[in-house]
């Protein structure tokens, strides 16, 4: 039998990741995964982990001491949060406005709670009068929101909310994947108990690592419900009745690798640690501040941009994330074959959409290093050349110009760092 001959090195095509996500990493992040590896214990391995707690403290607006990274991807941290939070039985509530609520509650269902949801249309988000009548009626152990839902781009206010769980004596949890980086997230001002994101959309990284925020009381409730695993057992560790029920993702075992114990519980993902550590650098260097600008003004470029091709913006734009919108597929274009084409032709990247939105939207974002001038007009240019040799009838040059009056008008606004 032949062999098949040997693959070469790795060599991805250049692409514009302009979906919602995962978008182009910034150029430093990926320098920073390339570093050599320490050892687990080694003093710069714990330092750096020390240090990249405190940059994420930054980011997330947060006094918490648990502020660390889960290794796995956005959902990671989600089922981290939920299945340490949660005890079987104990009510959940999820207001559900797209596709990753409806993960939230199933992954609460996983964690065995009695899970309440409350609805509205794909392309709205709940008032907070909504939220707390559910809060009311439901009486839930937990309220887990996601910030910005991805699938329909919406953005739930979330400001108010931590007072009223508060009040009600209810946990209060947020997936903040979306728009972490490039939409205001304050964890301690907003009341959060726990929250979640991954790196693979303002913060630009890749997807694989999620940082998460715990406030004391969360912290609390996860020391109640702590097991320490056979072999690295010491004296004084107990398990309780209601142990959390995945050692994976055991925020007790976590929080304890991570502070002064350093329990050996799994082996720290090094490369996604530096490339974590270097989100967060870039993030701060630049300022939150400015990267929500940032973000603001090249989404509001791109939402000019599509408007001024004549495409139809999906959802309540005025509680739109900064860094994604959707637009309907024109009538008579089939909406694979345009986004094939921007690929194919373009190296350009747009995302498609799910549930009741698939083959409807396209979702196209402006985040991380790709929120930059550059990226938005070409990607305009593209896909009002993709539009018209499918068929549309597109103004001529309106995208490109529509954005190029929203950048006209606005104060200059930072580059995004991590060149
Ligand atoms: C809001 C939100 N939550 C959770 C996830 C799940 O993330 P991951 O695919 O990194 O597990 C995503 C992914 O797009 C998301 O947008």
């Amino acid at each position: 039998m032949t062999a098949l001959p040997l693959p070469g090195p790795i060599a991805p095509p250049p692409r514009l990741l302009m979906g919602p996500g995962p978008i182009s990493a910034y150029p430093s992040v990926l320098r920073a995964m390339s570093a050599e590896l320490v050892g687990q214990y080694d003093p710069f391995m714990t330092a750096t982990m020390s240090e990249t707690q405190e940059l994420y403290r930054r980011v997330w607006a947060t006094q918490n001491d648990a502020t660390l990274l889960i290794d796995g991807t956005s959902r990671a941290g989600i089922e981290a949060a939920m299945v340490s939070l949660i005890s079987p039985g104990d009510r959940v509530l999820v207001p559900v406005f797209g596709r990753f609520g409806h993960l939230l509650a199933e992954i609460a269902e996983r964690a065995m709670a009695e899970v309440h949801t409350i609805e509205v249309p794909w392309g709205q988000v709940f008032p907070v009068s909504a939220i707390e009548e559910a809060i009311v009626r439901v009486k839930p152990h937990l309220l887990g929101v996601v910030q910005g839902d991805t699938s329909t781009t919406m953005l739930q206010p979330l400001d108010e909310i931590g007072a009223i769980c508060a009040k009600h004596g209810v946990l209060f949890y947020s997936d903040a994947t979306a728009s972490l980086g490039g939409n205001p997230f304050e964890a301690d001002a907003w009341g959060l108990d726990a929250a979640t994101a991954g790196l693979q959309k303002c913060l630009g990284g890749p997807s694989g690592s999620a940082p998460i925020t715990l406030s004391e009381r969360a912290v609390e409730l996860i020391r109640s419900r702590s097991k320490v695993e056979a072999g690295i057992r010491e004296e004084g560790d107990q398990d309780a009745a209601d142990f959390i029920r995945s050692n994976y993702f055991d925020l007790g075992m976590i929080l304890d690798y991570w502070g002064p114990r350093r329990l050996n519980h799994h082996t720290e993902a090094t490369s996604m640690l530096y490339g974590a550590r270097e989100c967060a650098r870039v993030l701060l260097l630049e300022g939150r501040e400015n990267a929500i600008a940032r973000h603001r003004l090249h989404g509001d470029a791109m939402l000019a941009g599509v408007r001024g091709l004549g495409l139809v913006v999906f959802g309540d734009a005025a509680h739109k994330m900064t860094n994604v919108v959707a637009v309907a597929i024109p009538e008579g274009v089939a909406g694979d074959a345009a986004r094939s084409a921007l690929l194919d032709d373009f190296g350009i990247e747009i995302g498609t959409s799910f549930g009741p939105l698939h083959g409807k939207v396209w979702r196209i974002g402006t985040m991380g290093y790709n929120a930059r001038k550059d990226a938005v007009l070409q990607t305009l240019a593209s896909l009002e050349t993709v539009l018209r040799r499918l068929g549309a009838s597109v103004p001529a040059g309106g995208g490109v110009d529509a954005a190029m009056d929203v950048y006209g008008s606005a104060p200059s606004a930072h580059a995004p760092g991590g060149a």
